[in-house]
């Protein structure tokens, strides 16, 4: 049976050595804690790295760890301190974990890091190869192991693998200050559906990929050679029965059976009823605004000074990533601020603030969240944030407030929260207070939706939703894509070829026997390309046509000598075995002159973009300019374009980055249409790239074999991925 796998770098559980023996203790983190309930219900197996390096590891424990991992459905990846020092403390954490929450000055762009990130990613992908079959689903997590799916799609094509990104993806100004940002994006592109928790995450993955790889991306699907990849947006949500469970238990227990953080906590509220708790619970990250939240209590007592010894802050930081220098540094700072605050406004009744440094156990957790009046998160970023939803959760009565900062993925969802700027003191110190005034009844009002909401949208639908898109992905394949010419169809057409007694072939240029070049006179053609042509050109029973949007200028100096036939500016000029281009049709050209300064201004306000003048038509080419502002200005001007002509004369193509104007009666579909009659053909090809060839895909007979090259909606019957298989298309029907 198929199984699922998944790989992250941190296990759900930790292994820790004492006393010679192995010790469990559950991950902290989103990721481990919200993935562990998908996987304990499933079929499944989760490969990562048990938190112990090599050489902590005796060989005498390896087998137990390996036993006590399979007991929790784990399997370990090992790896070597220097490794985790470069990959997991170096190039996750001290490069992209900041650059990915918009921390770019504490951004290392070491190559040390890269070199090791590179290698351990390797190493997971191995692993992966080596646990799992062809027909598993593989779902990989997290910003550790984004090289990942690409390792894995190029040994396992076949094999369906998702991606998840638990933290934010930064917008492009942000992203392409790093030195390795294609090789990251290509890394994830070895997915089949990649997700992220909100639409702007994924809208700035998808700019990324635009602009640093150049790749065409229809609304949310990526277009590669030979794939398409699905990108898509899972907030994630949280175990929502298993944190209200407890929480009915944690307050249903009586006197001793409380525990002693229970009691703690009674005893405070018992000496001072009127007094509230506001809690917060991160790991000691920076992207988490813990100081900034600590100042900002601090302003808060300042400015309404009644609440003095009536509220009180608990601060439960988690400890996390302790080698890496900025959590040190932060560990001192908060460590600091504390102790300033407290020494300063304390009194003998009150300390305004407590602040512990620990893990707690879950059901400590639990009692926490279960006696605090507020909860109050404030990260300056986060993928998501899960603490947020979890203290909703655990409120039995439907009491609380939570305040939560708008820069939280989960700020999307829960708009029935307090949501603030982290960096606004004023507006904190406003809610704050907003929050501990707030009548019980909006309290219910506003957390009776969220907990419906979240009780909705828990974790394991979440995690199905995923995996039903990857499942749907490949059950249906790529949609709008034709088939493919694979090795057997490529053959059989090369046998109806060898076959027909009189062929009609029509290939297009740009795009399809030669790629695209910034400059286009410098596309071209290469030797290789005139050797196949004139084979083609030699054989008795074939008609060929290049059939082409360009210039007559250009094609003359190209292949005239050549006696190629040509058809060029989309069907206005015809040239047959070597003879000066003639007018195929009777086209006006008046309009070009009132079009022409409308380009031009396009033209001024476009970086990048040019207009090309042919005899019958105007060109707007935007491949060199930024791909969405040229997409943008694509669609102003043809609005502008079409409020312009207003007549059925002339029309606006819109082909691979470039427009053009062109007279309504000339397109390369009529011209084929026109030289189909001249003969009795038993074989009809055509192929080409881009929309202006479409119309030849739709206008020749349905016998006629119609390609398209590149994944794109077509109207061909077929497809081929790139200008090369269209050289060894050529090459089979050049050899017959
Ligand atoms: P992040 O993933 O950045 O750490 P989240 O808020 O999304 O932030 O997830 C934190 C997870 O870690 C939550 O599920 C929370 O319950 C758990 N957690 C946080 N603090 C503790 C703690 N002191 N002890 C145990 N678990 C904790
Ligand atoms: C975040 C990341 C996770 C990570 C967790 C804890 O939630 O998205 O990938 O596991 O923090 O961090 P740690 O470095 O301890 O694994």
């Amino acid at each position: 049976m198929s199984k699922t796998i998944i790989i992250s770098n941190r296990l759900p559980v930790q292994l820790q050595i004492s006393d010679g023996g192995l010790n469990a203790i559950p991950s902290v983190g989103g990721l481990a804690t919200g993935m562990k309930s998908v996987h304990t219900g499933g079929e499944s197996l989760w490969i990562g790295w048990s938190g112990l390096t090599m050489e902590e590891i005796p060989e005498s424990l390896e087998k137990d760890i390996d036993e006590a991992l399979a007991e929790h459905g784990c399997s370990k990846v090992r790896l070597s301190s220097k490794e985790v020092d470069g990959f997991y403390f170096g190039f996750s954490n001290r490069t992209i974990w900041p650059l990915f929450h918009y921390f770019l000055e504490y951004s290392e762009f070491e190559l040390d890091f890269w070199n090791t990130y590179k290698a351990v990613n390797q190493k997971f992908a191995d692993a992966i190869l080596e646990k799992s079959g062809e027909d598993d689903t593989i779902w990989v997590h997290d910003y550790q192991l984004m090289l990942v799916p690409q390792m894995v799609k190029q040994k396992r094509p076949n094999t369906s693998i998702g991606f998840f990104l638990h933290i934010p993806f930064p917008s492009y100004e942000i992203f392409r200050t790093l030195p390795w940002r294609e090789e990251v994006l290509e890394g994830l592109l070895g997915s089949d559906l990649i997700g992220f928790h909100t639409y702007d995450y994924e809208r700035h993955f998808l700019s990324s990929v635009r602009r640093l790889l150049g790749l065409e991306v229809s609304f949310n699907d990526i277009y590669l050679e030979d794939r398409v990849i699905k990108v898509d947006s899972f907030p994630m949500g949280i175990d929502y029965n298993k944190f209200h469970e407890a929480a009915k238990a944690s307050v249903s227990l009586k006197g001793v059976q409380r525990s002693d953080l229970q009691k703690k906590l009674d005893a405070h509220k018992e000496s001072a009823p009127d007094t509230k708790l506001i809690v917060s619970i991160d790991r000691l990250d920076y992207s988490k605004g813990i100081a900034k939240r600590i100042n900002a209590f601090e302003y808060f007592l300042n400015k309404y000074p009644e609440y003095k010894e009536k509220v009180r802050l608990i601060i439960l930081a988690v400890p996390s990533r302790s080698n890496v220098p900025q959590y040190k540094l932060l560990k001192r700072e908060i460590d600091e601020l504390v102790g300033r605050i407290n020494g300063e406004l304390s009194t003998v009744n009150w300390t305004p603030i407590w602040y512990f440094y620990r893990s707690l156990s879950f059901e400590s957790l639990i009692d926490l969240y279960v006696s605090s009046d507020i909860a109050w998160l404030t990260p300056l970023r986060d993928g998501m944030n899960l603490v947020a939803k979890e203290y909703i959760a655990t409120r039995t009565e439907k009491t609380g407030v939570l305040i939560l900062s708008e820069m939280a993925g989960s700020a999307y969802e829960m708009n029935e929260a307090l949501l603030i700027n982290p960096n606004n003191f004023e507006e904190q110190a406003d809610t704050l207070k907003k929050a501990i005034t707030m009548p019980k009844e909006e309290q219910i009002a506003r957390n009776t939706f969220l907990q419906n909401r979240l009780g909705r949208y828990n974790v394991e639908v979440w995690a199905n939703e995923f995996m039903n898109a990857l499942r749907q992905k490949s059950l249906v394949g790529d949609v709008n894509v034709t088939q493919k010419i694979s090795d057997t169809i490529l053959k059989n057409l090369g046998g109806q070829y060898a076959k027909a007694k009189k062929r009609l072939v029509f290939l297009d240029y740009d795009g399809t026997l030669t790629g695209f070049h910034k400059d286009p006179q410098k596309a071209s053609p290469d030797d290789e390309l005139y050797r196949l042509l004139d084979k083609l050109q030699e054989q008795e029973n074939t008609t060929f046509f290049l059939i082409s949007g360009r210039d007559k200028q250009t094609f003359t100096k190209w292949f005239l000598e050549k006696k190629y036939n040509m058809i060029v500016e989309h069907g206005v000029w015809i040239s047959r075995n070597g003879e000066e281009f003639k007018l195929l049709e009777k086209v006006k050209g008046e309009w070009m002159e009132k079009i022409k300064p409308v380009l031009d201004s396009f033209v001024d306000r476009t970086p990048g973009s040019f207009i090309e003048e042919k005899n019958y038509s105007l060109a707007w080419h935007y491949r060199n300019t930024d791909p969405d502002f040229g997409e943008k200005r694509a669609t102003e001007l043809n609005t502008v374009l079409r409020s312009l002509i207003g007549t059925d004369d002339i029309s606006v193509l819109n082909g691979n980055k470039v427009m053009e104007v062109k007279s309504s009666n000339v397109n390369k579909g009529r011209a084929a249409v026109r030289m189909l009659g001249e003969d009795n053909y038993d074989f009809t090809f055509a192929i080409g790239d881009d929309w202006t060839d479409e119309f030849m895909f739709q206008e020749l007979p349905k016998t006629a074999i119609t390609v398209k090259v590149g994944l794109k909606k077509t109207h061909a019957k077929y497809h081929v991925e790139n200008t090369k298989r269209v050289r060894e298309l050529l090459k089979l029907f050049a050899d017959q």
